[in-house]
């Protein structure tokens, strides 16, 4: 079957920062790709480098955090050789990142239309009453009420939740090729998750969109994404389609992560069976495989040397020693 070439295609990324007690690792030579129109989960435990894995993408990484090696190739042009200026010019237009943290990407200081219509003009040419229209009609496709009399609002004045979905509407503003967006919907209920998620779905089939949707929400990957990647301790350690790593995960931390999620056979009141132990510590990673503390199955061999991604089936890989032997 003939692919076309991946609109996004991550190559060795690596970032680490220099902190008190050493290099800590955070991305670890990770490689994915994304087509256009297609959506990538990243999912993984708290700590495990799905965000800094974002702002490396958007070249967002801040001192004493580096992208030390690794190719961030969007059509074709690696973004990390590009000059600051050249990427300033990618953002928002061709890349762009609603962040985990609302607060701190609206600036205070300014009515939320100001960035919006900055967006449309910088990156879609729109200025005057066409700007303010289709600024108008992105809040309210993101289930901003009163939207035109909103737009003169501080983001002080709105809910966490409100600043979020124009947060991600000043983001759509732009219609960049690559969209990241980091845990979107954490903080917000149910019901505006499901608005977000499928104004995300809609901005996708409109513009051919490739997203990458950061989150720790199983539920959410297994409705939003056609793949799956997921992270452990700054690795992907498994990816595949998101029906074949459902129905048959081959690492063991996916197989964890799936039986912690409730599901409809979870009797009510048992208590989830989460992952004992806790992600170790970047500074100081075991010799072997970084799952081997908490790892059932783990034998002699995963001490030894760490194992690399390898095929666990058409379209699947997994980073686990044991994926041969391993019961489906
Ligand atoms: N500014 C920083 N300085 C030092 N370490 C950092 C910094 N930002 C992130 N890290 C480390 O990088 C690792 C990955 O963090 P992050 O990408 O935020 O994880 P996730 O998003 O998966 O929860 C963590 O161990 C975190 O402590
Ligand atoms: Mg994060």
């Amino acid at each position: 079957m003939n692919q076309p070439a991946p609109l996004l295609q991550v190559r060795g990324l690596t970032t680490q920062f220099a902190t008190e007690e050493g290099l800590l690792t955070a991305v670890d030579n990770i490689s994915f790709s994304i087509q256009s129109g297609r959506t990538l989960g990243l999912v993984g435990e708290s700590g495990c480098g799905k965000s800094v894995t974002g702002y490396s993408l958007m070249r967002l990484v801040q001192p004493p955090g580096k992208i030390v090696s690794g190719e961030v190739l969007l059509n074709g042009t690696d973004l990390l050789k590009l000059s600051d200026k050249e990427m300033r010019t990618m953002r928002g237009g061709k890349i762009g990142m609603v962040f985990q943290e609302p607060m701190t990407s609206l600036d205070p200081l300014y009515p939320v239309r100001d960035p919006i219509l900055e967006t449309l003009s910088i990156h879609r040419g729109l200025k005057g009453a066409e700007a303010k229209a289709e600024a108008v009609r992105l809040l309210q496709q993101a289930a901003i009420p009163e939207a035109e009399k909103r737009l003169a609002s501080y983001p002080h004045q709105y809910s966490g939740g409100m600043r979020q979905r124009i947060l991600i509407a000043s983001v759509l503003a732009g219609r960049p090729q690559v969209l990241i967006a980091d845990e979107p919907t954490t903080a917000l209920d149910v019901t505006v998750q499901a608005q977000i998620l499928a104004l995300l779905r809609q901005l996708q089939q409109e513009t051919g969109t490739a997203l990458l949707l950061i989150t720790h929400n199983l539920g959410v990957v297994a409705e939003n994404c056609h793949d799956v990647a997921v992270m452990y301790a700054g690795r992907i350690v498994e990816r595949a389609p998101v029906r074949t790593l459902f129905a048959s995960p081959r690492h063991p931390y996916t197989k964890g992560l799936l039986q912690a999620v409730p599901g409809p056979s979870t009797p009510p009141r048992q208590p989830l069976q989460a992952i004992s132990g806790s992600v170790p510590s970047l500074l100081r990673l075991p010799s072997g495989c970084r799952f081997l503390s908490r790892c059932p199955l783990a034998q002699p061999q995963c001490a030894q040397t760490e194992p690399a991604l390898r095929s666990a089936g058409e379209n699947h890989e997994a980073a686990c020693h044991l994926v041969e032997t391993q019961e489906r």
